[in-house]
């Protein structure tokens, strides 16, 4: 069975409180249970982890290593600056799909540019929940 890691990045785990204008009501464990259930129905296991710690975040990418075949990653605001967090997933070799709730691209100037996109096999963004689904399409058709 393909195994899957679901990694989400700070403040993350206020979904369902915060900004809902933007990021709607569904809270991070709602995210959780659909896209394991999702990726169940497809015949693959997923583990979840979120941190607010970039060296948390870190870490958990560097045990991916030969443990996931697949990475699902929404980093937060992590994306717009940490080389740190690019340079981890670019030393794994496990293939990652970037994933963002909102429409990156629409909203404020710094938010438009990921340092992080360039070393992974996709972005999705600005389909809410649904995105997180569609990344686990992708890392199955690989
Ligand atoms: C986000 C977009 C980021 O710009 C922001 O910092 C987040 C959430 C999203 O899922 O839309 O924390 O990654």
């Amino acid at each position: 069975m393909k195994k899957i890691l679901v990694l989400n990045g700070p403040n993350l785990n206020l979904l369902g409180v915060r900004e809902p204008d933007v990021y709607g009501t569904v809270t991070l464990a709602d995210i959780e249970r659909e896209v394991t259930e999702y990726a169940a129905g497809r015949g693959a296991s997923v583990d979840c982890f979120q941190s607010n710690h970039e060296g948390a975040l870190i870490d958990k990418l560097h045990e991916a290593r030969g443990a996931y075949e697949g990475i699902v990653y929404n980093p937060g605001a992590h994306t717009h600056y940490s080389y740190a967090l690019r340079d981890a997933v670019s030393s794994i070799d496990v293939p990652t799909v970037e994933v963002h709730l909102s429409d990156i691209s629409a909203r404020e100037e710094f938010r438009r540019i990921s340092v992080i996109a360039p070393v992974c096999v996709a972005q999705i963004k600005g389909k809410g929940k649904e995105g997180y689904k569609e990344a686990v399409d992708v890392l199955l058709a690989r």
